[in-house]
């Protein structure tokens, strides 16, 4: 098979582009570089820069690397962003999976995997977020993810095409230094930074109904994530037809922001302690994620733990902001 990786030059795409080469499976990556960086990518994974968005550029691309499947991950996704900017979420999002579809369509491509998120299931109340617990997105981000799912799985029914929805919670860490993340837009690189400038690290409200009172998570190393991308991807590759696959991926565990603040201040030896800030509108209180579909049919669960994600993310930062100094 080979398979079309958009948004291979991002954070996690480069890491699940990588897995699948070394591996030993056929990839090429769509990516218009507006976030994602040419150089996570080696030199044998091929780079087509252009955007979702240009029908002819998909179609080329899917002609002329002969793709069987693909891994879709090029996206916008911050959450803030797109309450401002709802249009350009939906036009770059769901605009965009429905000019790629399309393409797939006429390419008689059989096999399609989608980067969708914890962000459709809202603020659910509930101890573990099944699949089967309601998805009610509360922001255009988690909506664009919600109706992406349905537009591949109404697709993947009426064309024959086997799909998989697979629904990351908060990713996090680096395989290597030079693929972390260099957005400051998820909470360990928001430690990060303000640890830069000498600040401490701040939590968003400490009143929640959790142990220490602070927001409680799932983290997944971005090395594990890749892993379970490259187990769907030769699962669907053994699948005829249509059928999906929508899990979630985690590690099943919660960590509270107080217990991540610590680590964070453990690991990169800073002791500006933290300041504690008005709770932030659309943080659910906890949001663990239950990993025993994905285990029973992938066989994958998670094996790096959250010092592994915090060490490597302080590895990759430094390395990108070399200024870095800690007190
Ligand atoms: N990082 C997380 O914590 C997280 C959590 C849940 C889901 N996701 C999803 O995972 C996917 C990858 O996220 P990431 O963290 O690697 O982000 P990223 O911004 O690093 O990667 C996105 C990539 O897609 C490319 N891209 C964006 N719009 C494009 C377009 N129109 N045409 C072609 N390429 C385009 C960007 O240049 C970039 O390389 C996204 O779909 C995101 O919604 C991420």
């Amino acid at each position: 098979m080979t398979w079309l990786i958009t948004g291979g030059a991002g954070y996690i795409g480069a890491h699940v582009a990588r897995v699948m080469t070394a591996a030993g499976e056929r990839v090429v990556v769509l990516d218009d570089l507006s976030t994602g960086v040419a150089e996570r990518l080696p030199a044998t994974i091929p780079l087509v820069r252009g955007s979702l968005l240009d029908r002819e550029a998909v179609d080329r691309t899917l002609a002329a690397h002969k793709v069987t499947g693909v891994v879709h991950l090029a996206a916008k996704k911050q959450v803030g962003e797109s309450v401002e900017q709802p249009l350009r979420y939906y036009r770059e999002n769901l605009h965009g999976l429905t000019v790629l579809l399309d393409g797939v369509v006429a390419a008689g491509v059989r096999r399609f995997l989608f980067s969708s998120s914890a962000a459709v299931y809202g603020v659910p109340d509930v101890e573990l977020i099944t699949e089967r617990t309601p998805a009610v997105p509360i922001n255009p981000y988690g909506e664009t993810k919600l109706a992406g799912e349905w537009l591949v799985r109404a697709t993947g029914q009426a064309h024959g095409i086997a799909t998989g929805c697979l629904r990351y919670f908060n990713v996090a860490g680096a395989a290597t230094p030079e693929l972390a993340d260099t957005g400051v837009f998820n909470i360990i690189p928001m430690f990060f930074d303000r640890i830069s400038r000498g600040e401490a690290p701040r939590i968003f409200g400490d009143d929640y109904p959790t142990p220490d009172g602070t927001c409680i998570r799932d983290y997944i190393h971005v090395a594990d994530l890749a892993d379970a991308h490259l187990a769907a991807a030769r699962r669907l590759a053994g699948q005829e037809g249509a059928g999906d696959l929508t899990v979630n991926i985690g590690r099943g565990e919660g960590v509270s922001v107080r217990e991540l603040a610590d680590l964070v201040a453990e690991v990169t030896g800073h002791r500006a302690g933290t300041v504690v800030e008005a709770r932030r509108p659309g943080d659910a209180a906890r949001a663990v994620a239950s990993v025993g579909l994905i285990a029973e049919k992938l066989g994958w669960t998670a094996s790096h733990g959250v010092r592994e994600m915090v060490e490597s993310a302080w590895e990759g930062w430094r390395l990108h902001h070399p200024a870095t100094v800690v007190g």
